[in-house]
């Protein structure tokens, strides 16, 4: 993609399409009297009549053929009211123009900057959401229709008209799209058919990008799972023909891996319920059980590209849950990788079981903090609906942390409490330590809790995203299909702890 690094005026444009942030009340804009006088009073004449549409995220195209011969047409983008101008509606301003461009093949444009700056959020504030909203606004999902064309890639050009300085206004839209990048990755691994991407798919995609970023690797196979007794994962992919495996990966900011970040990653690449059957109807969209390893990989890229001053170690448990003559039953009594016994009640309670033990492998690697990922529970789609990812910690400093990056994003995180009372169903058991089921009672609660039985002691955030990985519908920031909820946050936190 070529970002254009001369700042451009409405008179050297060479783009086709210029792209306009108009809010409710012209007069508030900084620069307003630039464009009426580029473009006369017309604008005035149809924001009065209401046929440029203000509305935050509505979009009013219109030919263009006055002095700029190149310039073919206007995308005027509503910002609705300054006062409730945030970092979000921009984003999602731009994302509803990234649609747009998808929509009308636009491949070209250039994006007038001081239009959607406010005194809060400046140009350059503005060039990193517009690299982000533009991108994640234009992806679309892949099809395996005989009669469609290759998915187009993303639009090729971009310019600004800004007053900011024009090095940190492209790197910043460049940045912006390293975020929207990844995400759209991980909403790509999300949507793939489960066999296409298998246990053993998903770790050749993290070495491939191992080699990328230069991260450490390690893929570690069946046979060695059985020989270190990863009981956890090993029981979860008994029942199954596809080998498992479990992927970690080391980003070294510094010689010494220390006060290290965890990313841990539930990576099911199809989770029938194992003999715990899921009804016909609950298992279709199975195949994005993987969200959580999607997550993990997507920030992993963004952290590549960025290379931000924090050491960061990626686990991934990665299997499928089947069902065979030699699958894991209900009632049978499995050792974790730490030792501890656990009473299988349900084999659909799968992902914490992988995740324990990825969790015990992330400490034993030389993480110091731990946070999980996963879409663990239908529990917390009961609690939260599919627009807000549940949470629980064991260290309230560590979660604070995180919620700044959370807000930043503008990915909603809510978190739900975990008492002793809790923990102490999680360790009711007759025959063994733990218990993979102790009711469906705030379930999302004794998934999440079960992990943190092999946190320990550690720092730790658990994310449940089951209700915010997979959009039934199109939303503001995306299509249909896998979210990549929790790349941007989980890059951000990295970041921002970087520059503590
Ligand atoms: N993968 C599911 C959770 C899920 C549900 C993800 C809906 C996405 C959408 C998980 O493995 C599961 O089956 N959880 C069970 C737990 C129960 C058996 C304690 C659930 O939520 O019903
Ligand atoms: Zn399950
Ligand atoms: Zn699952």
């Amino acid at each position: 993609m070529n970002i254009e690094k001369n700042v451009k005026t409405f008179e050297t444009v060479t783009s086709e399409t210029l792209i306009i942030g108009i809010q409710k009340h012209r007069e508030q804009m900084k620069s307003w009297s630039l464009v009426s006088d580029f473009f006369g009073e017309t604008i005035d004449v149809w924001l009065r009549s209401g046929d440029i549409n203000t509305e935050a995220q509505k979009l009013t195209k219109i030919p263009y053929t006055g002095v700029n011969a190149q310039l073919k047409r206007i995308i005027f983008v509503g910002l609705g009211e300054q006062k409730n101008n945030t970092t979000d509606n921009l984003r999602e301003a731009f994302a509803a123009v990234g649609k747009e461009m998808k929509a009308s093949k636009i491949k070209d444009v250039a994006i007038w900057m001081d239009s959607f700056a406010t005194d809060r959020i400046d140009e350059e504030e503005v060039a990193f959401l517009a690299g982000e909203g533009l991108h994640l606004g234009y992806y679309t999902m892949s099809n395996y229709k005989t009669s469609s064309n290759e998915a187009d890639a993303y639009f090729d050009a971009v310019q600004f008209v800004t007053t900011a300085t024009i090095e940190e206004v492209a790197s910043n839209f460049e940045v912006g799209k390293i975020y929207a990048d990844a995400v759209n990755e991980a909403r790509t691994l999300i949507n793939l058919p489960p066999n296409m991407l298998t246990a053993t798919d998903l770790a050749n995609y993290a070495v491939e990008m191992a080699a990328k970023y230069d991260f450490e690797i390690e893929v570690l196979n069946k046979a060695q799972l059985e020989e270190i007794g990863m009981g956890g994962i090993l029981a979860v992919n008994r029942g199954s023909v596809e080998e498992p495996r479990l992927i970690t990966m080391k980003y070294k900011a510094t010689p010494h891996f220390e006060n290290a970040i965890g990313l841990v990653g539930k990576g099911v690449t199809y989770d029938t319920g194992g003999y715990s059957l899921k009804p016909k109807d609950g298992m279709v969209g199975m195949k994005g059980d993987m969200g959580g390893a999607a997550a993990v990989l997507g920030a992993m890229q963004i952290i590549g590209a960025t290379r931000p001053n924090q050491n960061v170690l990626a686990v991934i448990g990665a299997t499928d849950n089947m069902v065979s003559g030699n699958a894991i039953k209900p009632d049978d009594v499995i050792t974790m990788y730490n030792g501890k016994t656990v009473e299988v009640l349900n084999t659909d309670a799968e992902g914490r079981l992988v995740l324990a033990d990825a969790t015990t492998y992330a400490k034993q690697q030389g993480a110091n903090y731990l946070i999980d990922v996963a879409t663990l529970t239908g529990g917390v789609i009961v609690a939260l609906g599919h627009d807000k990812t549940g949470a629980l910690t064991n260290d309230e400093e560590f979660f604070e942390e995180f919620m700044g990056a959370a807000i930043e994003t503008g990915e909603f995180v809510w978190r739900l409490p975990l008492t002793n009372n809790d923990k102490k169903r999680i360790r009711k058991s007759d025959v063994a330590d733990l218990n993979n089921s102790p009711g469906r009672d705030g379930h999302m609660i004794f998934g999440g809790g079960f992990v943190g039985e092999f946190a320990e002691e550690t720092p730790w955030i658990h994310l449940d995203i089951a209700g915010t990985s997979d959009a039934s519908a199109p939303h503001v920031l995306g299509p249909k299909g896998g979210t990549g909820v929790m790349v941007r946050t989980l890059a951000t936190f990295v970041e921002q702890r970087a520059n503590d």
